[in-house]
């Protein structure tokens, strides 16, 4: 084989078929959860429009919120939407003022309401975002459809591919 020959245009076509089906075969796969640093650069910390912040983004359920903050200023409270209207921080849903960051994994469709205690949340230290629902990645189950077999199918069609791949990237 020539080996001046770098780009994914000179593979041989049973290879870029295989490629090909695997990536078609593989892309419902492929949607993952999305990992959101609140307020980007800014991260937890007073004086941020975390409203603003939220705006530029679409929320799915299983996409993560991850806090960074300045350890042992800050903290993370869940609350509900009253306490988050008037900063009350005294019985939080969750409650994290551990390390220097903090994770949160939406599990559920819907508000979330997130405030630092210690008066930061006047500060306009708190965060409200909208989980939805994950976007549909197949067609909903026609009538007396094997979709449960066709979906099984594609996994395997994925799985022989790869290996597939593998083989002949092995023997070349
Ligand atoms: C934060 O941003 C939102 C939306 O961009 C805006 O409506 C609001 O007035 C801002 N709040 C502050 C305190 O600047
Ligand atoms: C959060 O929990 C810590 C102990 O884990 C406690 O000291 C702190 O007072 C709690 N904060 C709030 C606002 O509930
Ligand atoms: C919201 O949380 C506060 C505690 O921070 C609690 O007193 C209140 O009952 C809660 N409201 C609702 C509607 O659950
Ligand atoms: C979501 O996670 C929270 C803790 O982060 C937990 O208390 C709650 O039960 C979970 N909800 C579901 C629907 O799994
Ligand atoms: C779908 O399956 C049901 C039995 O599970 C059957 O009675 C019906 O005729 C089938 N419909 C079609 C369009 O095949």
């Amino acid at each position: 084989m020539d080996n001046s020959c770098q780009t994914l245009t000179c593979l041989p076509a049973p290879l870029l078929l295989l490629l090909f089906l695997f990536i078609v075969a593989a892309a419902p796969a492929l949607v993952s959860a999305d990992k959101f640093v609140v307020g980007d650069q800014q991260v937890w910390a007073p004086g941020v429009n975390y409203t603003a912040w939220a705006e530029k983004f679409q929320f799915h359920v299983g996409d993560w919120l991850v806090f960074y903050y300045q350890k042992g200023y800050y903290d993370v409270l869940e609350v509900n939407a009253t306490a988050y209207e008037v900063c009350a921080a005294d019985n939080p849903i969750v409650n994290w003022s551990r390390g220097r960051s903090f994770a949160y994994q939406l599990n559920r469709t819907g508000n979330y309401y997130f405030i630092c205690s210690r008066g930061y949340c006047y500060n306009g230290m708190k965060l409200t975002i909208v989980a939805k629902p994950l976007p549909a990645t197949s067609p909903a189950p026609s009538q007396n459809d094997s979709s449960a077999s066709s979906g099984h199918l594609r996994v395997v069609a994925a799985w022989i591919a790869a290996v597939a791949s593998v083989f002949v990237l092995g023997l070349s």
